[in-house]
């Protein structure tokens, strides 16, 4: 049961990450207004929970509630998952800190104005962070059904 539980809310919390990066993405999509930046500013912090919740019930599981710590790191598809985890992570670092740079700004009721290149990096960087998350489905697909499982 237990398991199953661990498994719904890594689903859930996998599921909440797509959907603030997709909602991200029709955020930034015109022009910024003070009711946009603010949104921009409160799904990001939720891709960010969601990703911690993604991450630590992700290892309950690796540990306590699937197949064991040893199967996962004797599988590639694992590695790799963990790996573009990780990279997905580091790339979100900047849109995070240019959405966290707009507080000052929002807090007195004018709208912040990055530059359209800046604009176009975020967009461009949550595309691959959606990207990386298609590949994350595949290697958990593989994962899950021993493909790719050595030693
Ligand atoms: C955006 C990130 C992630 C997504 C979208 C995701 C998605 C999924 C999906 C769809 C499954 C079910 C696979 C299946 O049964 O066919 C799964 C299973 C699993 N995931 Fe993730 N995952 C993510 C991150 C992580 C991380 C960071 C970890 C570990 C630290 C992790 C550990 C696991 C484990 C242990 C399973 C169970 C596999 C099994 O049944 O043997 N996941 N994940």
């Amino acid at each position: 049961m237990t398991n199953a539980l661990f498994a719904f809310m890594h689903h859930v919390a996998a599921f909440a990450l797509v959907t603030t990066l997709a909602f991200e993405l029709v955020l930034m999509r015109d022009t910024l207004t003070l009711s946009s930046a603010r949104k921009l500013m409160v799904v990001d912090m939720i891709y960010g929970i969601s990703a911690g919740v993604v991450l630590v019930i992700g290892f309950a599981r690796v540990v306590y509630y699937e197949k064991g710590a040893t199967y996962y790191f004797h599988s590639v598809p694992f590695i790799a998952k963990l790996s573009l985890f990780a990279l997905i992570g580091l790339v979100s670092i900047y849109p995070t800190l240019e959405f966290l740079s707009w507080r000052k700004i929002l807090k007195q009721d004018r709208i912040p104005t990055p530059s359209l290149s800046k604009v176009k990096l975020i967009r461009t960087i949550i595309h691959l962070e959606l990207t990386g998350v298609v590949l994350i489905l595949l290697c958990a697909a593989l994962m899950a059904r021993g493909i790719g499982t050595f030693g």
